[in-house]
């Protein structure tokens, strides 16, 4: 039987596919992360690794796992954890978990698109704080979508998917990426493509869909809310470190931008303890893959690429199936 590590209990459904096909070591203090400690030991001598975004895949937990391991699935679509070069020269074979998962997280960017445009959250703590209140014309007012400019920062998969709900509502669509869109995607999606700068001036919502590399790390920072828009508001599904977090504070409680939705953290599960006491930011805990559908499919996609590993076959969602190929 194949020797597995799984750091986190997955949904029934994928727990049922790894049932019976190989001997599993489950972290029995999940949902709680497993410590690096505990990592790096019970990598050993296993043969998959089903890792979370939580956890780092280095040439450290390479080593403690030892040359047996053929295969780290990562049950995420995103892989800033793992380290794809170090894997490939080893001969470990990684994959991701795409395409599943892409309209669930444009709906929850959209999901905080509006709740901040409009003060949803603010609103919803505002009754429960039993705020005493009467219907006023000049009360919590946010700002137009339609007709407005939707900003996308990073055009692939998910942000197209953010794209073609702003059609909805009738937005004017611009987006700016490291590679510039086929013309015939552009035409599809109705988006205009612009430099960050531009993008930046002209956008009333600026949603980030771009996968976290060293040149989008901070690409948000004290000098870009400069470039936005008063009555912008910066949305951020893709990772943490891309904006930076304390410069983001400073420029909501300036006024520089009108307010911010996020689902992501520079150093997660920590939030800036400076947001948390903006209303003019909506936080969620990491939430856009988070339906019962979407998770089962991740879950099933992650047990299926480990399986096609272990066995030597090509998995379905690759990062580097040149492994395969020596
Ligand atoms: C991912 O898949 O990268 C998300 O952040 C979690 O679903």
């Amino acid at each position: 039987m194949p020797q597995v590590l799984l750091t986190r209990e997955l949904v029934p459904e994928a727990m049922r596919a790894l049932e019976g096909r190989c001997e599993l070591d489950l972290w029995e203090r999940s949902p709680e992360a497993m410590p690096r400690d505990d990592l790096l030991r019970r990598a050993k001598d296993k043969d998959g690794l089903l890792t979370l975004l939580t956890e780092k895949v280095d040439a450290e937990l390479l080593d403690a796992a030892g040359p047996r391991l053929k295969i780290v699935a990562n049950h995420a679509v995103g892989f800033d954890n793992i380290d794809v070069p170090e894997c490939t020269r080893r001969g470990v074979l990684v994959t991701n978990t795409p395409d599943v998962l892409t309209e669930a997280t444009a709906d929850l960017a959209w999901a905080l698109v509006l709740a901040s445009i409009r003060r949803v959250a603010e609103g919803d703590r505002f009754l429960r704080a039993r705020t005493p209140w009467v219907w006023d014309p000049r009360m919590m007012l946010g700002h137009d979508l339609y007709g407005k400019t939707f900003g996308i920062v990073g055009c692939g998969r998910i942000g197209q998917a953010a794209a073609r709900r702003a059609t909805g509502f009738g937005m004017r669509i611009v987006y700016s990426d490291a590679v510039r869109l086929p013309a015939e995607a552009e035409q599809r999606l109705g988006a205009e493509y612009l430099s960050l700068d531009d993008l930046l001036a002209q956008s009333d919502v600026v949603s980030v869909h771009a996968p976290l590399t060293p040149e989008t790390r901070h690409l948000f920072n004290a000098g870009t809310f400069r470039k936005m828009k008063h009555t912008a508001v910066l949305v951020n599904t893709a990772r943490g470190p891309i904006v930076d977090e304390a410069a983001l504070a400073e420029a909501l409680h300036a006024g520089e931008i009108f307010a911010a939705g996020l689902d992501v953290y520079e150093r997660e599960p920590q939030v800036e303890a400076a947001l948390l006491d903006l209303d003019s930011v909506t936080l969620l805990p990491h939430l856009g893959s988070a339906t019962v559908g979407t998770r089962v499919a991740m879950g099933l996609l992650a047990v299926e690429n480990l399986f096609a590993g272990i066995a030597g076959e090509r998995p379905r969602t690759p990062l580097n199936p040149e492994v395969l190929e020596r």
